[in-house]
């Protein structure tokens, strides 16, 4: 079957976490990736978090599927001459290099242009103009300055930064919606565009329900659905709201039976109004529903945590998954806190692929996530990710290098 982006060629720049998601996604959607690595060490997660020495870590190889990977040194003028005839060769460059890099290697945005006016040249930066658009960022240096960190977490503890990794595996999304609009842009100006997604702008754009409620809070002083109401203070900034849930109906973590051995014995328990007949019901609450006191959902946020702290009675009596399977029935919204080891063990994501076994030949069999994104027309095969340099002899043929050129160049280590 073919794919989305069959034909498109990427000249991949991209290292760490944020850029290579970016192009994995692209990869997986059907573009040829061209991974430009130094030779010797690579992509510094190569060698990061290492649990099998000597071989790729699973930083690496989770973050690198489906694509080519080719050293070429491109500070030295024959490496700068092979990816120049790269720039001519691929449709985008995507790079996350710290902000001036790729100019300093001589490709730039002028430059590229005269080479190949058709390339859309993407990049990742951790802040876009301003004052901090020559800093380099990392994860949780982006989720702290996009507003993740200041409203995660408990209103008596420290910010708290967040183990999904919106700084960077959300920017990378972001830059390959980028791309995809401008190759569709492309077709019809014919000319390539910059594209820049910043990392904070990502995280803020994820974050964009706590910017709704700083302006209400602005306006009324209060949040109700918010742990802080009735009996805590507001101050002037969106305080962090522990578990509740960021949208119209309230939520909170409950325990589940057995939460006193195992951490993740918890349940998301979102009372939601038109289901509050059967919440009462179910946990065997009916005085509830003649209490004047919850005669309302306006009127029950005051006593939120009497009421949380009720459910969670019943809660406690049940594993996750039996209170999921009761309250399912019910079209009560819950979710049980799976834990890593439940989620990677799930046979039903392994079935839609979004959880998949990748061999390789140096580490073996290792679990990766494959594409969320289900696409009926493309379907996602994951393959494993290449060995440093694996392809730099295959692209350089395809570039028109014969083999003595080739030879010559690795013997002057160009290659
Ligand atoms: N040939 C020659 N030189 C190469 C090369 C190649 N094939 N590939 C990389 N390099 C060089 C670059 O030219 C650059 O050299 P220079 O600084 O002398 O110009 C250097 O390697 C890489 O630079 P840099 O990006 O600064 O790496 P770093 O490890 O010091 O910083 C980051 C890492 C992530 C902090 C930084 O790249 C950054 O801020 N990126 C943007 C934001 C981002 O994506 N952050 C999230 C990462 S998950």
């Amino acid at each position: 079957m073919g794919k989305a982006l069959d034909g498109i060629k990427i000249l991949d720049f991209t290292h760490v976490q944020s850029g290579p998601t970016c192009t994995q996604l692209l990869a997986w959607m059907g573009a040829d990736v061209i991974k430009v690595e130094r030779a010797g060490e690579g992509d510094i997660t190569r060698g990061q978090l290492r649990d099998i020495p000597g071989v790729d870590s699973l930083y690496f190889t989770m973050l690198n599927h489906n694509k080519r990977s080719i050293t070429v040194d491109g500070k030295n003028p024959k490496g700068k001459a092979i990816l120049e005839t790269l720039v001519k060769h691929c449709d985008v460059l995507v790079e996350n290099f710290a902000p001036g890099a790729l100019d300093r290697m001589g490709l730039t945005w002028e430059h590229i242009q005269t080479l190949n006016p058709r390339m859309v040249v993407a990049s990742v930066k951790g802040f876009g103009p301003g004052p901090y658009e020559d800093c380099k960022v990392y994860e949780n240096v982006a989720q702290c300055a996009g507003g993740s960190a200041s409203t995660t977490g408990f209103d008596d503890g420290p910010p708290l930064v967040t183990g999904a990794q919106i700084g960077d595996s959300g920017t990378g999304l972001h830059l390959a919606l980028g791309i995809v609009a401008a190759l569709y842009q492309r077709n019809t100006t014919g000319r390539g565009q910059r594209v820049l997604a910043a990392m904070q702008d990502g995280v803020l754009n994820l974050c964009r329900v706590k910017l709704r409620d700083q302006q209400r809070l602005a306006r009324t002083g209060v949040m109700d659905e918010y742990p802080q109401y009735p009996n805590g203070k507001f101050g002037e900034a969106v305080p962090r709201a522990g578990n509740a849930s960021g949208g119209g109906q309230p939520g909170w973590i409950l325990k589940c039976k057995g939460w006193e051995t195992d951490p993740n014995a918890y349940i998301y328990f979102i009372v939601q109004a038109p289901v509050w007949k059967d919440i009462c019901g179910v946990i065997g609450r009916p005085e509830w529903l003649t209490d004047p006191r919850y005669a309302t959902p306006k009127m029950r946020l005051p006593h939120l945590m009497e009421i949380f702290g009720g459910i969670e009675e019943w809660t406690r009596t049940k594993t996750k998954f039996e209170a999921m399977d009761i309250l399912n029935q019910h079209d009560i919204p819950c979710g049980p806190i799976l834990s890593m080891k439940e989620i990677a063990e799930e046979p039903s994501l392994r079935k839609t692929g979004t959880v998949v076994e990748v061999d390789h030949p140096t580490r073996g069999k290792y679990l990766s996530v494959g594409n969320p994104i289900k696409m009926s027309d493309s379907a996602t095969e994951v393959t494993r990710s290449p060995l440093l340099g694996e392809h730099t002899d295959q692209v350089l043929a395809e570039l028109g290098y014969g083999a003595e050129q080739i030879a010559a160049l690795r013997a002057e280590k160009v290659i």
